[in-house]
């Protein structure tokens, strides 16, 4: 490991990033004010199902200050009113023949202000004939539901796709050989990332060279400038995405939505650059809902162990199927859904249906539906434990995949790299005290008070590649490092993903610092432009430090191997002779005889040897062999009160082991929060429609996110087993807590009334629910 004064791998580097951030200077696309700019809005449809007869768009054009107004048909003259999405379904860019939800893209307007073009929105005409909403998938598939998707060749119901994994013989006859079978409907509800900055972009597009250079919220700014080239027919290396700063993505900013293509295509016919800001509501109403899973599962169970797992799916996709996932896999990787358990046979069924909401399907901080098989799995898991009448904890220990098990290929096929559930679970309850808590549970029961405890141990796959299995839209899953280290021995890092407030400028300069021993500062970081950076598939599923993390170290290590020649060189001797310690190469037995990496990155530019290229930098383009598998034990301890069914998380200890970390402080600052987002989607949030589609939830008086009055504390633990296949040993954590935590607080309320028979509380658990489920088993005050 490197010395305290490199600040390598396991140092709680300050965040390089935060110096601009706290003072109010960071660059957001809507920072960015460019000469001739014109504003764009977008006119959204009230219904969620209607056919659209005629739109008027004279008065508003009419109105001084409007540049055009862009319907779908003019988009359709140039081919764009219909776009792909990145699950290879189409979707509307704007409406031409039908709405199909509530929220829709119908119409825009280009004027010289924002005001100007919110005005003239409510100036255009458009006639709707409302036909019947499809509103949940179970309607969708029914006899007579309306078809949504009447525009598609072929299609002629509302079902989108069916997919399977694991294998059905040797579940159904682990099935036939249980001595119990303990299942669970449930349904994930429909939440949103809701980050603080919401979508938008600027389009420049020159007229004298054609150059279109986009300033846009995009996780992925490479993905999304070969879409741009491949839909839109312009040439790849005129088209230049720079994402600037962004205020959180948590998987919102991955899919291409209508309003970064309409304003393209306006500032291409236009000349002129053009904005689109997307306010609050057509944030939380059309673009990246996330789950919407209606889940049943059912778990054999042999002489206290597990014995088969089967679990069937029906997703709600909204109208258009645009999740943002690896294309071999319908319903992402929902199949990690055996979890942390030995479970020799499983069986999977995944299918989806279209309805009159919004599309997206995006994996809110998760790694593509990760969080609703975990959720599943954990709650399953639990009841077990009731059912069995053994306690939940002792349960899971039965049940691990033990540490000699490693690398365990489990039976939906996922090889997991490496872990010790064992000792992350120990370590919870240890910190939570969880024997005292029982019995103090139990004598709160005796005085008529309900405490609950739930745990959740929770494995996620996180990483994507490898490039053979995993592609989004046909591009293979690798990523990226540049690394040039200039004369002076100050480097420059590119890479092809993107951070949204991840802190990679600070934890892949540790990387750096760690594999060639230059500080930290003495490394920037850039990523976000496409004209500057190499080639990635970006952002999201907490792949950065699996993927760019390992092509940043080995890239590193490239460079250090040419370091150690001109080493050999400055001290005339042979390469083996030289031994490496933390930025220095020195003579073996003569420790004082050496030359520091700044020595040689000076001989690079000035004093090479004969024959040796000029120069030290160099790419990687790194093909994870797997992914990483990082996990953890969460338990929290509620207290319901029996008046009103308002519950309060006392306690939350969250254990996680993401192998290696390599600044301690992000890590737990992304557990902190992801903590808090699971509290928020267990508790609170929720994105709900009524019979006619009409959306509830389209802004923060009814998409409730917790406030720090809310949030509850948080106290971590670590356990570190490093992956045994990437470089530094490192996992992803990004996601962990999103993934983990949900299960944990629902399964805590559920076990503080678990004595009454009640298994199953819907999230978000509002405290109604709560106090529905009091009175039903005879406990409410
Ligand atoms: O892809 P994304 O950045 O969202 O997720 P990640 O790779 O899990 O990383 C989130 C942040 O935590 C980054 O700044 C990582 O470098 C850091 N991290 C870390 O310090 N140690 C780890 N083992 C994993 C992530």
């Amino acid at each position: 490991m490197a010395t305290p004064t490199v600040r390598g791998l396991g140092h709680s580097v300050e965040r390089k990033e935060d110096a601009r951030f706290i003072r109010g200077k960071g660059n957001y696309f809507d920072d960015i004010v460019l000469p001739g700019m014109l504003h764009l809005e977008l006119l959204r449809s009230p219904y969620a199902h209607a056919r659209i007869t005629s739109i008027d768009t004279s008065k508003a054009a009419a109105l001084p200050g409007v540049v055009a107004v862009v319907t779908g048909e003019l988009m359709a003259q140039h081919n764009l009113a219909w776009m792909p999405t990145l699950s290879g379904d189409t979707q509307a860019v704007l409406a031409t023949d039908k709405v199909r939800f509530q929220g829709q893209e119908v119409a825009a307007v280009v004027a010289e202000s924002p005001y100007v073009a919110k005005d003239a929105l409510e100036l255009i005409e458009v006639e709707y004939e409302p036909l019947p909403a499809v509103t949940n998938p179970q309607q969708a598939l029914g006899e007579g539901a309306p078809l949504i998707r009447d525009e598609k060749e072929g299609q002629t119901d509302n079902h989108v796709y069916h997919w399977e994994a694991g294998d059905r013989e040797a579940t159904e006859k682990a099935f036939a050989e249980a001595d119990r079978i303990v299942s669970l409907d449930t349904h994930y509800p429909r939440c949103h990332p809701a980050p603080l900055e919401c979508c938008g972009c600027v389009a420049d597009v020159n007229p004298a060279t054609g150059k279109a250079t986009i300033y846009m919220t995009s996780q992925a700014p490479h993905v999304h400038r070969t879409l741009f080239a491949l839909v839109a027919g312009l040439p790849e290396q005129n088209i230049r995405i720079i994402s600037p700063d962004i205020g959180g993505g948590f998987g919102n900013k991955v899919p291409i939505y209508p309003g970064y293509v309409v304003a393209t295509a306006a500032s291409l016919l236009l000349g002129r650059p053009v904005k689109w800001v997307e306010d609050r509501t057509g944030n939380l109403i059309s673009t990246g809902f996330a789950r919407d899973y209606h889940m049943h599962g059912e778990l054999a169970v042999k002489d206290g162990r597990f014995t088969g797992l089967r679990v069937k799916m029906l997703s709600d996709q909204g109208a258009f199927y645009a999740d943002a996932q690896p294309t071999k896999f319908r319903a992402g990787l929902f199949h990690i859904v055996t979890g942390s358990y030995d479970i020799p046979a499983a069986f999977v069924e995944t299918d989806g249906a279209y309805t009159n909401k919004a599309p997206g399907g995006v994996a809110y901080r998760c790694s593509f539906r990760v969080t609703e098989a975990s959720y599943l799995i954990e709650r399953l898991v639990q009841n077990a434990a009731y059912e069995l009448g053994v306690d939940p904890a002792d349960l899971r220990m039965q049940n691990f995949i033990q540490p000699e098990q490693f690398p365990y290929v489990s039976a939906t096929g996922f090889e997991y790299d490496s872990g010790d559930y064992p000792a992350a679970m120990r370590l919870c309850l240890e910190k939570l005290g969880y024997e005292e808590l029982r019995a103090e549970q139990a004598r709160a029961r005796e005085e008529g008070r309900l405490l609950g405890i739930g745990l959740a141990s929770f494995t996620e796959v996180v990483g994507a590649g490898p490039a053979h299995t995993y592609d989004i839209a046909g591009l293979k899953m690798f990523d990226s490092a540049e690394l040039r280290i200039h004369p002076t021995g100050k480097a420059v890092l590119k890479l092809g993903v993107k951070s949204q407030g991840q802190g990679h400028e600070t934890t892949f300069a540790q990387i750096v610092a760690e594999e060639l021993g230059i500080p930290p500062e003495d490394v920037d970081v850039q990523e976000g432009d496409t004209d500057n950076t190499p080639y990635g598939l970006g952002t999201y599923a907490s792949r950065s430090t699996p993927t760019a993390g390992a092509a940043t170290a080995v890239i590193s290590r490239t460079l250090r191997a040419k370091a150690q020649k001109l080493a050999a060189h400055l001290l005339e001797c042979s390469e083996d002779d030289l031994e490496w310690n933390a930025g220095r190469f020195s003579v073996k037995g003569a420790p004082d005889k050496g030359v520091s990496i700044q020595d040689c990155a000076f001989a690079a530019y000035t004093n090479m040897p004969e024959g040796m290229e000029a120069g030290l930098e160099g790419v990687h383009y790194y093909n994870p062999p797997n992914m990483t598998f990082p996990f953890g034990t969460y338990a929290v301890l509620v207290e319901i009160d029996r008046g009103t069914g308002q519950w309060k998380p006392l306690r939350v200890v969250a254990v996680d082991d993401c192998g290696v970390r390599i600044n301690p402080m992000i890590v737990e600052g992304q557990i902190t929060g992801g903590l808090t987002e699971g509290y928020a989607i267990a508790a609170m949030e929720l994105i709900d429609f009524d019979d006619e589609g009409n959306c509830i939830g389209a802004n923060f008086m009814d998409y409730l996110i917790p406030t720090s009055w809310e949030t509850p504390s948080f106290e971590l633990g670590e356990t570190v087993t490093p992956s045994p296949h990437h470089p530094i040993g490192a996992k992803g954590v990004g996601e962990s807590a999103t993934v983990g935590s949900p299960a944990a607080y629902v399964n805590a309320v559920v076990d503080a009334l678990a004595h009454a028979g009640i298994r199953n509380l819907e999230m978000p658990v509002t405290p109604d629910k709560v106090w529905h489920a009091l009175n039903e088993a005879g406990l409410a005050t």
